[in-house]
């Protein structure tokens, strides 16, 4: 749960993103406290995956700090920072459909230690790190789907297996950007309640990117609501429902 006293377990200041001379972030300051659930929310081209790109590492920022456990990472390259437990999902699935389940959280175990996924041989089963990989796919709820082909799942269950190889890196802090994009509704709330189990059983800190109000309103202890690069307000749910700033950026869409 969240200690507001404690030490942020990832934060950045004063961040400003300008890229081919458009101000895509602008002096955004948020922080997250270890084991906490932060929402992030925001109309189309808000900044919120750019503010993704840059706590992951991505993207460099033209201005500003982002700090993890307590040191500067602002020039740390992505490997770096996931070796350190800092994790990411992206709006976009990245699997290998071709390869089985497990293959895939094997892979991304691996990448652990040699900072790239690609160029590795066909998992095989005295692979040390399996016993992980499964542990991971347990955590997820996938153990019954391990030796199938990725492009078997649906999307609700692809979701859940990058959530898996991200665990499998060893992340203990997880960016998640839109992890319920591409999931038909009818599977949305068996995902939500994967995410809620993980970081209740797991003590992560999630910094969750998603479209989805009433999840986000659901599972996040605090939301930040960004608006054209800026931040907008960060607040509890109920806060965030309540705040007239808010209702009018988001004048046509639904809060
Ligand atoms: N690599 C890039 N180069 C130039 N402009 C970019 C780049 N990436 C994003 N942008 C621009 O930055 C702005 C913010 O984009 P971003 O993808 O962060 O928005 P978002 O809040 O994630 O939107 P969505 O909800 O659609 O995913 C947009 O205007 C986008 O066009
Ligand atoms: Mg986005």
């Amino acid at each position: 749960m969240t200690t507001t006293n404690s030490a942020p377990r990832i934060a950045c200041a004063g961040l400003d993103l300008v890229i081919a001379g458009n101000r895509i972030l602008s002096g955004v300051s948020l922080a997250a406290a270890p084991g906490e659930f932060l929402g992030v929310i925001g109309s189309n081209g808000a900044g919120k995956t750019c503010l993704i790109n840059v706590l992951s590492g991505a993207m460099t920022p033209t201005a500003g700090s982002v700090r993890f456990d307590g040191n500067e990472i602002r020039k740390w390259p992505p490997h770096r920072r996931a070796r350190a437990g800092l994790g990411r999902t992206f709006q976009t699935s990245t699997l290998f459909l071709g390869r089985t389940v497990l293959e895939n959280v094997r892979l991304a175990g691996s990448s652990r230690t040699t900072g790239f996924l690609a160029a590795l041989p066909p998992v095989r089963r005295s692979d040390p790190g399996i016993g992980d990989a499964r542990e991971a796919l347990g955590a997820v709820g996938l153990s019954d789907r391990a030796e199938e082909k990725a492009d078997a799942l649906s999307h609700g269950e692809r979701r859940k297996l990058e959530l898996a190889m991200v665990i499998a890196q060893g992340a203990t802090c997880l960016l998640l950007d839109e992890p319920m994009a591409g999931v038909n509704s009818a599977d949305i709330h068996d995902l939500v309640e994967v995410i809620r189990a993980l970081h209740a059983t797991q003590g992560l800190t999630i910094v969750m990117v998603e479209h989805h109000m009433d999840v986000v309103l659901d599972l996040a202890e605090r939301v930040a609501v960004m608006h054209h690069g800026e931040l907008l307000a960060v607040d509890t749910p109920e806060g965030i429902t309540a705040n007239e700033t808010v209702q009018s950026a988001y004048i046509g869409e639904s809060l």
